[in-house]
C-alpha cells in the first residue's frame, strides 16, 4: 500500500487529474444512490394504491414522476462516469508516461559498470510489466472502483440512520475482507515475483536472441533456444497453478464470509418490514443501499488482484529509481534540458529525489558551468600508477604509467586480452581505476565534468556499435546539427562516401539494428566518419580499421593520418604498418607496461614489438594473431 502511496506522491504533476477524477467520482456516487430512493418512494406509492390510500390517477401521476426522476439520475451516472473515465484515461496515460521516461533517465545515469552486468530484454521487460500494471490499476480505480468506495461509505452513514445493526454488519465486512486478504498476499506476491523473474529471463533471452539470428540460425540453435524459452514460461504455469489455487480458496473463504454477513442483514431487513419498522419503500430501498455497498466488496477480489500487481510493479519500479546514480553521469544528465518537461521536470530541476527516492541528482539545468582550462604544460593524457578490475578479484591493470603530449601519437602494443581496450574506457571515464588516477589535460578526470571529458575526445570503438537509422544519423551523433556538407565532407576521408552513394537512398539509407545491413567493414568507415566529424583534441583508435581489407584500409588510414595531423592520439593498431609512423609506441604484457619507445628503439631491443615485426617479417599469422595483429 505504501508503495502505491509512493506512486501518487511520485506522480504529483498528475494532482489536477486526481482532482478531476474524485470529483466526478463524488458526483457519479451521489447521482447512483439517488436511484433507491427514489424507487422506495415508487414502492411506498405504489403500495398506497394498492391499499387503496391514494387515487389511482394521483399514483400514476406520481410514478411517472418518480420514474423521470429516475432516468435522469441514471443519465447523469452515464455521463459524469464517462466523463471521469476519460479523466481516468487520460491521467494513467501521462502516469505511463512519466513512470518511464524517469525510469529510462534513471537508467541513463547508471554506471557502465552496471550495464555490463544485465540484459537488454530483462531491462525493457521489468519495465514494461512494473509500469503497465501501476498503470492498469490506477486507470481501474479511477474509471470505477472510486466511485463504488464513496458510495459505500454514503450507504454506511445512511444505513445507521435506518437501523444502526446493518452498518455494524456492513462495518465488520471491509476490516475482515482486508485482514483475510492480507493473509493471502505475502504468499500471492513472492509467487508472483517468482514467475516476473522467469519471465524477464526469458524475455531478455529472446531479445538477445532476435539481435543475433545469424549466429542463432548458423550454429542451428533455434530449437534449442526456443526450449530454454518454453522451459522458463512452462515453470510459470506450476507457480500460477499454486499461485491460483491459493487465491481461489482464500477467496472462497472471504466470499463464504460475506454471503454469511448478508444473510444477517437481510433476515434484519425482512424481520423489521415484517414488524412494522420499515414500510415497504424502505425495505425496498435498504436492499438496494446494500446491493450497492455488496458491489465493491465483491470486486475487491479482482481489484485486490490488480492491487497487488500493482504494487509488486511498484516495488520493482521502485527497486530500480533507489539505486544509486552515477553523479558524474547526474551532472551531464542536468546539463541537458530534454523533453521531460511534460513528465514533472518543469520546474527545471529533476525533482524525484525529494520523494526519498533520491534518484536523479537535484542539480538544476545550468548553462553556466564554465569549461575547465587546460593546466598550462601538462600532458593530454597521463595515466599515473593506474591499477584497475573490472570485477573484484585479479586486476587487469597493474600500476599503468604513461602520458601522451599534445599533438603526440602513441601506439598501444599487446596481446589480446591485454588490456587495450580497458586503457580506453578508462580514459573515457566509463569506468573508475582502482588505485591511481587517469588525468586530462592536468586535470584528473575524475575531477572534469563528464561532458566536457568525453567532448575532448573521439572514439572509434573495436565494434563498431551503430545504431539503426540512417547513414546520416549515425554520422551526425556527435554533433545532430551538422550541415549535410560538413557530414559528407567526414564520409569523404573515411573512404565511406563512395560506398554510401551506392545505396538507393545514399545518406537516408536505413542500416538496421546496429547497422546490421553494412559489412563489417563499411561499419567501421562510418563509424571513423562519425569521429571525425566530432573533430575532437584527442582522437582514440581502437583497431579500428580491423574489419578492412588492406586497400580499403590504406584509404581509411590516410583519412586518419590526416585527421591525425595535430591531434592527440592514441591508436591501438590491428597492423603493424599502420603504426610505423608514431612517436611512441607503448606495449603491453598481462596487464604491466613492457616497454615504451620510439618504433625504431622497440624494433631492436628485442621485446614485443621486436617480436612481432620478425614474426611479420616471417609471415607467421598463426602467431600473430594472438597480438590482434595481422600480417
Ligand atoms: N566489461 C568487462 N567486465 C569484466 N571483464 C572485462 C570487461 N571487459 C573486458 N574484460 C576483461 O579485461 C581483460 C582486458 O580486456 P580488453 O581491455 O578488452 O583487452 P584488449 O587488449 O584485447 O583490448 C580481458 O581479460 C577481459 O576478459
Ligand atoms: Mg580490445
Amino acid at each position: 500500500m505504501t508503495s502505491l502511496l509512493r506512486i501518487v506522491r511520485f506522480t504529483r504533476a498528475l494532482a489536477p487529474l486526481y482532482t478531476a477524477i474524485i470529483f466526478c467520482s463524488v458526483l457519479t456516487a451521489v447521482a447512483g444512490l439517488a436511484v433507491p430512493f427514489l424507487i422506495g418512494h415508487a414502492t411506498d406509492t405504489v403500495a398506497a394504491a394498492v391499499g387503496g390510500q391514494t387515487a389511482t390517477g394521483t399514483a400514476v401521476r406520481t410514478v411517472v414522476l418518480i420514474a423521470g426522476a429516475v432516468l435522469l439520475a441514471e443519465l447523469a451516472v452515464t455521463v459524469i462516469s464517462n466523463v471521469g473515465g476519460w479523466f481516468g484515461d487520460v491521467m494513467s496515460n501521462r502516469m505511463r508516461t512519466i513512470l518511464s521516461v524517469r525510469y529510462y533517465d534513471k537508467l541513463l545515469h547508471r554506471p557502465q559498470r552496471w550495464f555490463d552486468g544485465e540484459i537488454t530484454g530483462t531491462i525493457v521487460a521489468r519495465l514494461n510489466r512494473s509500469i503497465t500494471e501501476i498503470t492498469n490499476f490506477t486507470k481501474m480505480m479511477s474509471n470505477s472502483f472510486a466511485s463504488m468506495l464513496i458510495t459505500t461509505a454514503a450507504v454506511l452513514a445512511i444505513s445507521a440512520w435506518y437501523a444502526w445493526p446493518l452498518t455494524v454488519l456492513l462495518l465488520i465486512v471491509f476490516p475482515v475482507y482486508v485482514w483475510l486478504t492480507s493473509l493471502t498476499s505475502v504468499k500471492w506476491q513472492r509467487l508472483e515475483g517468482e514467475k516476473n523473474e522467469q519471465v524477464d529471463i526469458a524475455s531478455g533471452r529472446f531479445a538477445e536472441v532476435v539481435g543475433q539470428i545469424r549466429v542463432v540460425k548458423s550454429f542451428v540453435r533455434e530449437r534449442g533456444e526456443l526450449e530454454d524459452f518454453s522451459r522458463r514460461f512452462r515453470s510459470t504455469d506450476a507457480t500460477t497453478r499454486a499461485q491460483s489455487t491459493h487465491w481461489h480458496r482464500m477467496d472462497v473463504i472471504r466470499r463464504a464470509f460475506l454471503n454469511l454477513i448478508f444473510f444477517g442483514i437481510y433476515v434484519i431487513i425482512f424481520v423489521r418490514t415484517v414488524q412494522g419498522d420499515f414500510s415497504l419503500g424502505e425495505m425496498v430501498l435498504l436492499i438496494q443501499l446494500m446491493a450497492m455497498a455488496k458491489a465493491p466488496v465483491e470486486s475487491m477480489s479482482w481489484v485486490i488482484d490488480s492491487a497487488q500487481r500493482a504494487i509488486a510493479g511498484s516495488k520493482d519500479y521502485f527497486r530500480v529509481m533507489e539505486t544509486p546514480v552515477d553523479p558524474r553521469t547526474a551532472a551531464v544528465m542536468a546539463a541537458r534540458p530534454t523533453d521531460a518537461a511534460d513528465a514533472g521536470h518543469a520546474s527545471g530541476t529533476t525533482s524525484a529525489s525529494a520523494d526519498g527516492t533520491g534518484a536523479v541528482a537535484t542539480a538544476p539545468i545550468t548553462s553556466t558551468r564554465t569549461a575547465v582550462d587546460p593546466v598550462p604544460g601538462a600532458p593530454v593524457v597521463a595515466f599515473r600508477d593506474v591499477s584497475f578490475a573490472y570485477e573484484t578479484g585479479e586486476d587487469v591493470l597493474h600500476g599503468i604509467d604513461f602520458q601522451v603530449d599534445r599533438g603526440e601519437k602513441i601506439a598501444l602494443v599487446g596481446e589480446s586480452g591485454g588490456g587495450k581496450s580497458t586503457i580506453v574506457n578508462l580514459l573515457l571515464g566509463l569506468y573508475e581505476p582502482r588505485r591511481g588516477s587517469v588525468e586530462v589535460v592536468g586535470h584528473p578526470s575524475a575531477e572534469l565534468p563528464l561532458d566536457q571529458l568525453r567532448a575532448r575526445i573521439g572514439v572509434v570503438f573495436q565494434d563498431a556499435s551503430l545504431f539503426s537509422g540512417t547513414i546520416r544519423d549515425n554520422i551526425s551523433y556527435g554533433r545532430p546539427e551538422a550541415s549535410d556538407e560538413e557530414v559528407v565532407e567526414a564520409a569523404r576521408r573515411a573512404n565511406a562516401h563512395d560506398f554510401i552513394l551506392r545505396f538507393p537512398e545514399g545518406y537516408e539509407q536505413v542500416i538496421g539494428e546496429r547497422g546490421l545491413k553494412l559489412s563489417g567493414g563499411q561499419r567501421q568507415r562510418i563509424a571513423v566518419a562519425r569521429a571525425i566529424l566530432k573533430d575532437a583534441p584527442v582522437l582514440v583508435l581502437d583497431e579500428a580499421t580491423s574489419a578492412l581489407d588492406t586497400k580499403a584500409e590504406i584509404q581509411v588510414q590516410k583519412g586518419l593520418d590526416q585527421l591525425m595531423d595535430g591531434r592527440t592520439s592514441l591508436i591501438i593498431a590491428h597492423r603493424l604498418s599502420t603504426i610505423a609512423e608514431v612517436d611512441r609506441i607503448i606495449t603491453l604484457r598481462d596487464g604491466n607496461i613492457d616497454e615504451i619507445g620510439s618504433p625504431a628503439e622497440l624494433a631492436n631491443s628485442g621485446g614485443i614489438y621486436a617480436q612481432l615485426l620478425a614474426l611479420q617479417s616471417s609471415g607467421d599469422s598463426r602467431r600473430l594473431a594472438k597480438f590482434d595483429i595481422t600480417g
